[in-house]
């Protein structure tokens, strides 16, 4: 008998980079979900399998041994295994266990992939070795696996993994849910090409040390931005938050993140009505977002499938990490 648990993707509707240096983010867990089932063994090693990435493979004693994939699969593993290390040092119980991970989040494109599966792992591992965690303690575990994916972040992804809805995110607040009455209709259009979070935000560090007067007041920009876009989601204004999306994408180009492939979707996403568009995430590739009126998402969803890009028509979902069965 095995316990599968769930956790959301999300988007990043302002505030992205930023947010690694205290400012605030606008974060909407989306309906895509990573799911982790996990099973007792009979023996201590702790089996993994991604069926997305096509890769598995054992710790025991310390080791891991690769069965499917190249050298890579341990370092896209580990975090599985640093979150069962954590519940095991939490509750005083280890076990081995196969843990199975499905996921229909896209891996490295910015929609939170990593943190979605670390969460779900973290609650199913808890609950199969009967352990009582707050969703505060997985959002915790979640953030030291991100650690390992991500080097310094700002744990705005564990955080809309564990906590879903709509969250205005600060590292020294933490999660604060925001009032959303309205929905945000959006379309995410994927680029298809993967880059590496922890090297974007290394990139926007380096930045910042060469050319901190200009690079600071940008930050600072991105935090009137979100509180403006507080504002205009309290009230319903689809038109003020297009409008502040491009502006922030501005900003985001201006710190070096976006890419070739980032515009042109971007642009497409203009031309056929969006309100708004930015990149979401890390940039680099990975996806954008396009805000509009409800009866032009489809039509922008088809600009952005002319343009090569891979478009989903998002909706918020106000569930976190949760027990699926
Ligand atoms: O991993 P992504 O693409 O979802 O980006 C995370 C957001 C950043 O602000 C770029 C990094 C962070 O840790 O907040």
């Amino acid at each position: 008998m095995g316990v599968v648990a769930s956790a959301p993707a999300k988007v990043i509707l302002f505030g992205e980079h930023f947010v690694v240096y205290g400012e605030p983010a606008i974060v909407l867990a989306i309906d895509k979900r990573a799911y982790a089932k996990v099973e007792l063994r009979n023996d201590k090693r702790v089996h993994v399998r991604s069926t997305n990435l096509g890769i598995s493979g054992y710790f025991e004693d310390n080791l891991f041994r690769l069965e499917t994939g190249n050298e890579q699969a341990k370092y896209k593993l580990e975090p599985i295994k640093k979150v069962v290390d954590k519940i095991s040092e939490i509750s005083g119980k280890t076990a081995g266990l196969d843990v199975e991970i499905r996921s229909t989040v896209p891996v490295a494109a910015g929609l939170g992939s990593s943190a979605a599966v670390a969460a779900a792992t973290a609650m199913a591992v808890a609950k199969i070795l009967g352990v009582e965690l707050s969703k505060e303690e997985i959002f915790r575990i979640t953030y030291e696996a991100e650690r390992i994916v991500h080097g310094t972040p700002s744990g705005v992804d564990p955080a809309i993994a564990t906590f879903g809805g709509t969250i205005l995110f600060q590292m020294d607040t933490g999660v604060k849910p925001l009032e959303a009455k309205m929905d945000i209709p959006l379309v995410i259009g994927d680029t298809r090409v993967s880059r590496s979070t922890r090297n974007l935000v290394a990139q926007v560090r380096e930045k910042r040390k060469r050319f901190p007067s200009i690079v600071d007041p940008i930050l600072r920009s991105g935090r009137q931005i979100v509180l403006r876009a507080i504002e205009a989601i309290r009230q319903g204004d689809i038109r003020t938050l297009g409008e502040l999306a491009n502006i922030n994408h501005a900003l985001l180009c201006a710190i070096g993140v976006s890419s070739e492939s980032l515009e042109w979707l971007i642009t497409n996403a203009r031309k056929a009505g969006a309100l708004g568009a930015k990149l979401t995430g890390a940039g680099g590739g990975g996806c954008m977002i396009a805000l509009a009126e409800p009866d032009r998402l489809e039509a922008i969803a088809e600009a952005i499938q002319r343009a090569g890009g891979t478009p989903y028509v998002a909706r918020k979902t106000d569930h976190g990490v949760r027990i699926e069965s």
